[in-house]
C-alpha cells in the first residue's frame, strides 16, 4: 500500500515512523511535511487547507491507496468526507464527527445530555451574561473560547480579576478570533492528588463499534517547568501515566469512552480515527477535560513507539469496521519524549536558524518545525524536534532523553527540564 499521511508536525513524523515499519506499507508521502519526514516519506507541496487543492492531488495520483488525516483543522472542514466521496480509504472521522473537537459548546452538550462526567459549565454568546455568570460564581472559573484555537483558548483563571480580563480578551478584544464568539465558562475542577488536576491523555481506536484504549501519556503544556509560563501546543510528554490502572480503565471504558461512542452513533455522528480524551482524575472519579478528534501531539510521540501491533493493520480494521477482530498489543516499558523549542515559543520566536545534532544515543528525533535551507538543518516553527526515547522505566527513558538534549543546538532553543517527573508516586 501507498500511504499519505496529512500534517506537518511531529506527530506526523511520529505516525510516519510507526506505518514505516509496517510490511503492509510499500510507499510513504506526506502532506506538506517538515525536514524529518522527508528522510522516510516523499512531501508533497499542496495546501490541506484547500480541499478543491487536495482532490485535484488524489484524482492525479491513484497509485495512492489510503490517506491519513490527522490535524484537526482539515477534519473539521471536511477533508476526509472530500475524499471519501472520491472512493479513498481514509483514517479520520468526517466532519459530523469532528465536531467533537471543533466546537467545545458542543462536546459539553453531549456530556451533558449522555452523562459523561465532565466538569459543570454554562455557555454564553453574550459579554454581559457571561461577565455576571463569572461574577456570580467566583474563582478559580475556567473559560474556554468555544472553537479552534490551536490548544491556547482555555484560561484557568485563579482571581476574579484574572477572570474578568480574560472574559474581554476572549470576547471583546477577540485574542482568539472567532473562536471568542462563544464562551464555555466552566467549575475549575481538582485533582484527587495535586492542583491543578492530575491528567491524562488516553488516545483510542474507534470504528465506531468497538472502542480500543490506547497506552497512557501524560502532556506538558506549559512553557516552564513547574507547569508555569504560557500554555504551549505541549512541551513533552511520557508513557505510560504512573496512576492509571486496571480499575481506571475499566472505570474509563464504562462511563466514559463507550458512551461517548455510542452517544456519537445515537446522535448520527459515528466516529472513526482516533478519539483522544483528555481526562482528569478528581476528587469525584475521572472526568473529561476535553475531547479531541485526532491523535495528540506530542503524545503520538510516545504512544507508537511503545505499540508492538503493526499499525497499518489497525488503520485498516477501523476503516474496514473489523477493530473488534484485532489484537493491540503495547510494550511493557516507558517512553519520554522532550520537545526543544524556539526561544520565545509560544509567543514570537525566529525562524530558519542552524540546527546542529551531536550524539543522540539511541533516541529517536522526531521532527516538528524544521526544514532543509541550503542544504542544512534550519529550525522552521516554534516546536521544533522532539527527543523521544525508550527504556525500562520513565527514569530511565528520562535520562537517555536529556542526554541526548545536550548534544542539539541552535541559537535561544529552550526545553523543560522536568519532563517525565510529575506523578511519580501515582
Ligand atoms: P483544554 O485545551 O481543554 O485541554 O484545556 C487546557 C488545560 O486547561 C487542561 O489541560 C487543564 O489543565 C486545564 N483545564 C481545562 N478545563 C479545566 C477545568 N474545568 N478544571 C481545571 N482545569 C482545567
Ligand atoms: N497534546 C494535546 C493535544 O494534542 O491537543
Amino acid at each position: 500500500m501507498n500511504v499519505l499521511v496529512i500534517g506537518n508536525g511531529g506527530r506526523e513524523h511520529a505516525i510516519l515512523l510507526a506505518l514505516k515499519k509496517s510490511p503492509k506499507v510499500d510507499k510513504l508521502y506526506c502532506m506538506k511535511g517538515n525536514a524529518g519526514t522527508a528522510q522516510i516519506a516523499e512531501n508533497v507541496d499542496v495546501d490541506y487547507m484547500n480541499i478543491d487543492a487536495v482532490k485535484n492531488f488524489a484524482a492525479a495520483h491513484p497509485e495512492i491507496d489510503y490517506y491519513v488525516v490527522t490535524p484537526d483543522d482539515p477534519l473539521a472542514l471536511g477533508l476526509v468526507d472530500a475524499l471519501e466521496a472520491m472512493g479513498k480509504r481514509c483514517f479520520g472521522p468526517d466532519k459530523r464527527a469532528a465536531i467533537i473537537e471543533s466546537s467545545k459548546a458542543y462536546a459539553k452538550g453531549l456530556m451533558k445530555k449522555y452523562n459523561i462526567p465532565t466538569a459543570e459549565y454554562e455557555i454564553f454568546d453574550s459579554y454581559d451574561k457571561a461577565l455576571e455568570y463569572v461574577r456570580k460564581k467566583g474563582a478559580p472559573i475556567v473559560l474556554k473560547a468555544d472553537g479552534l484555537a490551536l490548544g491556547k483558548g482555555v484560561l484557568v483563571c485563579e482571581t476574579l480579576k484574572q477572570a474578568e480580563e480574560g472574559l474581554k480578551e476572549i470576547m471583546l478584544d477577540k485574542t482568539f478570533g472567532a473562536a471568542g464568539n462563544v464562551v464555555v465558562v466552566e467549575e475549575c475542577m481538582k485533582g484527587l492528588k495535586y492542583t491543578p488536576g492530575e491528567e491524562v491523555s488516553v488516545l483510542a481506536f474507534t470504528d465506531g463499534k468497538t472502542i480500543v484504549p490506547m497506552i497512557t501519556a501524560c502532556d506538558h503544556k506549559r512553557a516552564q517547568d513547574g507547569d508555569k509560563g504560557l500554555n504551549t501546543g505541549g512541551m513533552g510528554t511520557f508513557s505510560p501515566c504512573p496512576f492509571w490502572t486496571e480499575e481506571l480503565e475499566e472505570e474509563v471504558l464504562e462511563k466514559i469512552m463507550i458512551p461517548t461512542m455510542n452517544a456519537l452513533n445515537a446522535e448520527g455522528r459515528t466516529f472513526k480515527g482516533c478519539l483522544y480524551f483528555g481526562l482528569m482524575r478528581t476528587d469525584k472519579g475521572m472526568k473529561v477535560v476535553e475531547y479531541n478528534s485526532r491523535f495528540g501531539d506530542p503524545e503520538t510521540q510516545v504512544v507508537l513507539p511503545m505499540l508492538k501491533t503493526d499499525l497499518m493493520e489497525i488503520f485498516d480494521a477501523v476503516t474496514d469496521g473489523r477493530l473488534a477482530d484485532i489484537k493491540i498489543e503495547w510494550d511493557s516499558g516507558a517512553c519520554v519524549c522532550v520537545v526543544l523549542a524556539s526561544g520565545g515559543y509560544p509567543l514570537s520566536y525566529k525562524k530558519g536558524k542552524e540546527i546542529t545534532i551531536g550524539d543522540i544515543g539511541g533516541c529517536t528525533l522526531v521532527h516538528a518545525g524544521t526544514a532543509v535551507k541550503d542544504g542544512k538543518l534550519v529550525t522552521n516553527g516554534g516546536r521544533v524536534l522532539g527527543v523521544v526515547a525508550k527504556g525500562e522505566t520513565i527514569e530511565a527513558a528520562r535520562n537517555k532523553a536529556y542526554a541526548a538534549a545536550e548534544n542539539i543546538k541552535w541559537e535561544n532553543m529552550y526545553y523543560r527540564k522536568d519532563i517525565g517527573i510529575k506523578y511519580r508516586e501515582g
